[in-house]
This record gives C-alpha cells, sequence and structure tokens, in this order.
C-alpha cells in the first residue's frame, strides 16, 4: 500500500506540478483530487514546456493518470488539452475520469464573472473558470455530474432544473440574458461520446490498485491557504484542495495514505485578492516577480510576491499532518546579499509567533524580520545537497527549523531533473 499527497503549503503556484512530474515512472496512477481549470500547472521536460489544467501530471509519464470525483470538469477544456498534447505527440488514451466528477457548465462561467462584477471592490479576484459556481450547485444539488452525460434525458431535465432559479437572478439581478437550457444540454452532450470510454468507477479502481501495492500519488491543486475551510476566507477558493480533501475528492479512505508532501516555494507568491502578511510591494518584489516568472499560468496576470513566511507554510504543515516538503525555486534567490525570513509577526503591537486563525490579525500582521545571508553562486547544476552554497545551504536548514517539519527535496529550475534530494518522496 502506498498513497502519497502532494498540496500546496502556501497560496498556490508553488510548483507542485513539476513536485509531481518529477516522481517519474515509478508512480502507477496519477490522481487530481480538488479545483479545476483554475489550477495551471506548469512542467518542463526535455526542455519542452507544458502548461496543465484539468490534466493530471502524470499524463506526461507511463502511469494513468486520473480525474477523481472532488474535480469539477469543463468538458471544453478537457479536450482542448487533450487535443493539444495530442497534436504534441503525447498519448492521452490512459485518463479515467470518475462517473460522481461535477461538470462545469457554460452558466456558471457566467455566474462566476457577474458575481464578482457585483462584489466590487469586494471581490475575490477569481480565475473566472465557473469553479466557484460549479461547487456552488454540487452542494446544492443542483449539480450536473459526469455520469449523467450518459442519459440524454436525465441531462436534460437536470440543466432545466439547474437553470430554472438561476435565470430569474441572471435576469432580474445580473441584467444578463436567460440561458437557453436546450443550447446547454446540447453543448454538454456533444462531449458524450468522447467522455464514456473514460468514465469509471475510480475510487473502487484506486482501492484495488493500493491493495495490489501500486503507488497512487494525489497531485493537489490550490493550496492549504486558498482552502474553504482552513485558507484566508473569503479570498478562497470553492473547494477542499487540502490533504484530507485527498480523500474525500477520490474516494481513498485516510488509513490508505503514507506520505503527505507539503510543496513551498523559497519565498511566497499570491494570486487574486486577500491578506498576505510578507508581500512586497516595492522593487524587491519586482525583482522577485521577474526573476522567477511569476506571472500567472492560468490568467497571466502578474502574481504577488514576497519573503518566504514560515508561519504559513508551518500552518499548512501542521494542519495537513506533512511528513516532507519540498523547496521549489530555491535557484530564484540566487544573487540576493541578504535574505529576509518572516520569524513572527507584530499584530497590533503584539508579537506572534503562529499564524493567526483571525483574519483582523493576518489582516493586521506586519512581519518581523531577521536575515540570512545569500548566495551568489548558479545552483541550477546543482543535484546533491553539498553542491549547494554553504549560505544556501543555512538557508535551507532555518527553513526546516522554522516550519518544523523536514526539507526532503529543492527545486533548482524549472526542468525535471532540476532536483536535489534529500529524502526519497516515496516508500
Ligand atoms: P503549481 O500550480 O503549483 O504547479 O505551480 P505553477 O506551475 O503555477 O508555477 C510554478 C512555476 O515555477 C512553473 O513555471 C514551473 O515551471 C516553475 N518551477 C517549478 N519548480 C521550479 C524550480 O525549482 N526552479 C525554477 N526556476 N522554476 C521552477
Ligand atoms: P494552482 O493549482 C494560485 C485563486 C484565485 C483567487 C481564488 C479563487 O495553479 O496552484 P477560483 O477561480 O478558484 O474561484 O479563485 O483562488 N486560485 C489560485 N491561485 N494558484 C492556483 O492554482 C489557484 N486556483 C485558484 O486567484 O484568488
Ligand atoms: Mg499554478
Amino acid at each position: 500500500m502506498s498513497g502519497t499527497i502532494l498540496v500546496g503549503a502556501q497560496w498556490g503556484d508553488e510548483g507542485k506540478g513539476k513536485a509531481t512530474d518529477q516522481l517519474g515512472d515509478r508512480v502507477d496512477y496519477t490522481v487530481r483530487y480538488s479545483g479545476g481549470n483554475n489550477a495551471g500547472h506548469t512542467l518542463v521536460v526535455n526542455g519542452e514546456k507544458y502548461a496543465l489544467h484539468l490534466l493530471p501530471s502524470g499524463i506526461l509519464n507511463p502511469g494513468v493518470p486520473v480525474i477523481g470525483n472532488g474535480v469539477v470538469v469543463d468538458l471544453g477544456v478537457l479536450f482542448s488539452e487533450i487535443d493539444a498534447l495530442e497534436a504534441r505527440g503525447i498519448d492521452t488514451s490512459r485518463l479515467v475520469i470518475s462517473a460522481n466528477a461535477h461538470i462545469i457548465a457554460p452558466y456558471h462561467k457566467v455566474l462566476d464573472k457577474v458575481t464578482e462584477r457585483f462584489l466590487g471592490k469586494r471581490k475575490i479576484g477569481t480565475t473566472g473558470r465557473g469553479v466557484g459556481p460549479a461547487y456552488a450547485d454540487k452542494i446544492n444539488r443542483v449539480g450536473i455530474r459526469i455520469q449523467d452525460l450518459l442519459d440524454e434525458e436525465l441531462l436534460r431535465d437536470k440543466v432545466e432544473a439547474a437553470l430554472a432559479a438561476k435565470n430569474q437572478s441572471l435576469v432580474k439581478i445580473y441584467n444578463q440574458l436567460a440561458i437557453d437550457p436546450r443550447e446547454v444540454a446540447d453543448e454538454l452532450l456533444s462531449y458524450a461520446d468522447r467522455v464514456r470510454p473514460m468514465v469509471r468507477d475510480v475510487a473502487r479502481e484506486l482501492n484495488d490498485a493500493l491493495d495490489e501495492g501500486k503507488l497512487v500519488v494525489f497531485e493537489g491543486a490550490q493550496a492549504h491557504h486558498l482552502d474553504v475551510d482552513h485558507g484566508t476566507y473569503p479570498y478562497v477558493t470553492s473547494s477542499n484542495p487540502i490533504a484530507a480533501g485527498a480523500c474525500t475528492g477520490s474516494g481513498v479512505g485516510p488509513t490508505r495514505l503514507d506520505r503527505i508532501v507539503g510543496i513551498a516555494k523559497a519565498y511566497t507568491t499570491r494570486v487574486g485578492e486577500g491578506p498576505f502578511p510578507t508581500e512586497l510591494l516595492d522593487a524587491d518584489g519586482d525583482r522577485l516577480r521577474n526573476a522567477g516568472g511569476e506571472f500567472g499560468t492560468t490568467t497571466g496576470r502578474p502574481r504577488r510576491c514576497g519573503w518566504f513566511d514560515p508561519l504559513v507554510v508551518e500552518a499548512a504543515c501542521t494542519y495537513n499532518g506533512v511528513t516532507d516538503v519540498f523547496l521549489t525555486k530555491l535557484d530564484i534567490l540566487t544573487g540576493w546579499d541578504k535574505i529576509p525570513v518572516c520569524i513572527g509577526y507584530d499584530v497590533n503591537g503584539t508579537r506572534v509567533t503562529t499564524y493567526p486563525v483571525i483574519m483582523d490579525d493576518i489582516v493586521a500582521a506586519t512581519p518581523v524580520y531577521e536575515y540570512l545571508d545569500g548566495w551568489s553562486e548558479d545552483i541550477s547544476e546543482a543535484r546533491s545537497f553539498e553542491e549547494l552554497p554553504p549560505t544556501c545551504q543555512a538557508y535551507v536548514r532555518r527553513l526546516e527549523e522554522l516550519i518544523r517539519c523536514r526539507i526532503s527535496g529543492i527545486g533548482v529550475g524549472p526542468g525535471r531533473e532540476q532536483v536535489v534530494m534529500l529524502h526519497d518522496l516515496i516508500d
């Protein structure tokens, strides 16, 4: 039995895709368990760049890529991603999708945009992909599932039911045109023949695989601090990207999981609205953004950048039961004379050393820094810890102390092979 979860430990874009991809051909199944195409996971393999939104990163390795029940699926995006990969010679035929996964329908995308507009200055800064409204429908029990595509009559009825109330609010509140349920159903059904062969009882298949001793890797999307229960609510996504979400989002019980890997960037970034205590709004922030290429894979938005915040990562490690941290983009910090690392917050005159639960305190938090020595050597060719400059090693060791978790892998460049491993991530 071997189940491993890779979960984002900050606000997303930590390099979960790359961390998953570099596990390579030892992985039998790679499972996306939450989120939708709000995610953007960029991989660089043999100099070729791939930006994945819905497909698990395992699509580039020989194992079986899986879309679990916890994911919301935009069928148009799914098939354009598949077609684009096939055109580049990547075989996508092994992909399986849970019969219970929900569908992002065209009206979810309309609702995502109009609700953001109505929030005005209170907007969340969503990716506009319809993810929040699709999860809202799931919880409201008016969602459309992948298995509904297999029964035309049922699907048409469900779309009609879902739109009955929505059209009232679209027209009367949001000043939009009503959406024709027939057109929506026709569009969704146009994908039915392509989807049918991929539809599986994913929960059964993954449990059988674990029984056979196969390695199942759960690739998180978003991150702990974007989790609807544990993140900076309301500036969060509408699902549970945390490690526990891998269980609800795939049908695998907690007893079947061995390792939980937290993915953390060597500094911090965030896209969209919401508090970010170590954010840099000055030239240092621009320098990090430019060095790290911090522009969104999904929306192209510039990412907000700041120093590493161990309080953020320690909370993620603790609440996810993280066993190992994979620290990415350490190479991007090359060239700083001193690197500030946050060791606590000043919250209205009180010193705080753990991440606060009260949102007002997170908003009011002013970081207190210690300053570690930087390094100037190029580390992108390093493949062992000993090859890293002593001050770089000391930075990693100090972060380990502050986050109270061992760092088992380090990213030193975007390429699949650009990693330094201290401990294997797979038992
Ligand atoms: P994800 O959403 O967590 O998968 O992360 P993204 O793909 O959105 O953003 C991470 C970006 O950093 C991508 O462009 C990766 O190719 C790149 N990346 C990942 N790890 C490293 C690393 O160790 N060094 C460098 N320089 N780039 C990395
Ligand atoms: P990956 O998997 C970074 C953010 C959005 C917004 C909030 C809600 O690439 O790390 P949503 O569209 O989900 O309703 O938007 O969540 N967000 C992400 N930020 N990386 C992501 O995914 C994100 N997915 C959602 O910017 O602030
Ligand atoms: Mg991303």
